[in-house]
């Protein structure tokens, strides 16, 4: 069934409102509870990695390659934790850090090094008046959040199909005081798209005002592929040399959604220059980070072709889920004017758009039903989507049958919605 409410006549459109009202009249009596608000893997996928555990035992040797793990030292990470990350972002591992469990922290630590001592002997950013970052919106609500949370100003960038749009982004970092930019470069969060090699050049040759401004190339999906051909990144620290080289990316990447969320291994790669500015930092911060932990990675996960054959094993748990909701889209939603979603290859979220004030009366909808969404507008600096449109649908964590019923429940409340908007829109 097509849902054109563009195209109804006003009375068929008033009694497609009456039947769509029903039916979801008819969900909320089902007394549904799912929550579908935040991308964290299922237990199936996060039981794939339980051999892990079983890595390091009272009896293991507890050094990698000449580096003690069980003591203090070798702060910048054991050599095969440095090989593994620098293998998954695609970067020499010489310009690797490996430190802590979580790439956020990581992300966090560069803006407090950046903001108290600053970059390069740079002015600390803390003693400026005014900082801006370029935020590619819609984007990950966390990396907003955080530079909300220094009080610097978050500029929203248009998201295009192909990555951040460009000829925005070159004109802004004319600006001094704009120091950064998110980005997420592969799967982008939440809208799945991998940023395509004329972008990345782009980014690469970026001539900003401020000699400290850096992108903060949050790698978080490099090997995270749903189907056997993955999107392909162009790696940015190559692209950096092809375009004459400058210091000019912090990269992020952590096992979080290859092992254990919370409990894996997180790392940055910067220039060696960067590199050895930021340690400064880090230095003070701790002796050394928990190397058992990169240990017991570096083990289960001894080389690229482990990793690619153990997200393999993620994308037989996470596709079906991708394909249930991109199915259910198309049956519920083909033909409702505005609406449009991604159809990502990897990652873990689908970005759905509605038409313009749609989104905040979707999920409220859906909730009344007993779906909760992320909220309307949590991809947006500020949580504050200027045209209320865009939703992020997270499919990882429900079971199949619950994310079906989901979607159903999604499909029916935006139908509604929709036709409601157009009704109005004829007022
Ligand atoms: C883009 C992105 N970066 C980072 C993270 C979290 O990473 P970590 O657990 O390493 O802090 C997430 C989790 O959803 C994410 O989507």
């Amino acid at each position: 069934m097509a849902w054109d409410f563009a195209s109804m006549g006003t009375a068929e459109l008033d009694a497609a409102i009456k039947g769509l009202e029903a039916e979801v009249e008819g969900l909320k009596a089902k007394g549904i509870s799912l929550d579908m608000a935040r991308g964290k893997p299922s237990t199936g996928q996060v039981d794939l990695s339980r051999p892990l555990l079983d890595v390091l035992n009272a009896d293991s040797n507890l050094t990698d390659e000449g580096a003690d793990a069980a003591n203090y030292g070798v702060p910048w990470g054991i050599p095969g934790a440095k090989r593994l990350m620098a293998d998954i972002m695609g970067c020499p591992e010489d310009q690797v850090v490996v430190a802590g469990a979580s790439s956020l922290n990581i992300q966090f630590d560069c803006l407090v090094h950046a903001w108290v001592r600053g970059i390069r002997g740079e002015a600390p950013w803390g003693s400026l008046a005014r900082v801006a970052f370029l935020c590619p919106s819609p984007g990950y609500d966390r990396h907003f959040a955080m530079t909300e949370h220094f009080g610097i100003e978050n500029i929203p960038v248009p998201m295009d199909d192909d990555g951040p749009r460009m000829d925005v982004i070159e004109e802004l970092v004319k600006d001094p005081a704009v120091k950064g930019m998110w980005a997420v470069p592969k799967y982008q969060n939440p809208t799945g798209i991998t940023f395509s090699d004329d972008v990345v050049r782009r980014i690469a040759r970026l001539e900003p005002a401020a000699p400290d401004f850096r992108v903060f190339w949050d790698n978080a999906y490099a090997v995270h592929d749903l189907y056997e051909e993955g999107d392909e990144l162009l790696e940015i620290f190559g692209a950096i040399e092809d375009e004459g080289g400058r210091d000019l990316v912090f990269e992020f990447a952590s096992t979080s959604k290859i092992t254990f969320p919370g409990a894996g291994i997180a790392a940055v790669a910067a220039s060696p220059a960067d590199l050895s500015d930021l340690e400064e930092t880090f230095a003070i911060e701790r002796v050394c980070s928990d190397k058992m932990n990169m240990l017991r990675h570096a083990r289960y996960l001894p080389d690229l072709a482990a990793v690619r054959a153990h997200m393999a094993r993620e994308a037989e748990v996470l596709r079906p889920r991708f394909e249930v909701v991109v199915e259910k889209l198309e049956e519920g939603l083909a033909g409702v004017e505005g609406c449009s979603w991604g159809n990502p290859r990897g990652g873990y979220f689908v970005s759905f758009r509605g038409p313009d004030g749609s989104a905040k009366a979707i999920v409220a909808l859906c909730r009344e039903v007993g779906v909760t969404l992320t909220p309307a507008g949590a991809t947006w600096p500020g949580g504050a989507d200027p045209r209320d449109r865009d939703l992020r649908i997270a499919p990882s964590y429900p079971t199949l049958e619950e994310l079906s019923q989901a979607i159903d429940v999604f499909c029916a409340c935006a139908r509604l919605v929709c036709a409601r908007l157009a009704r109005e829109g004829r007022r």
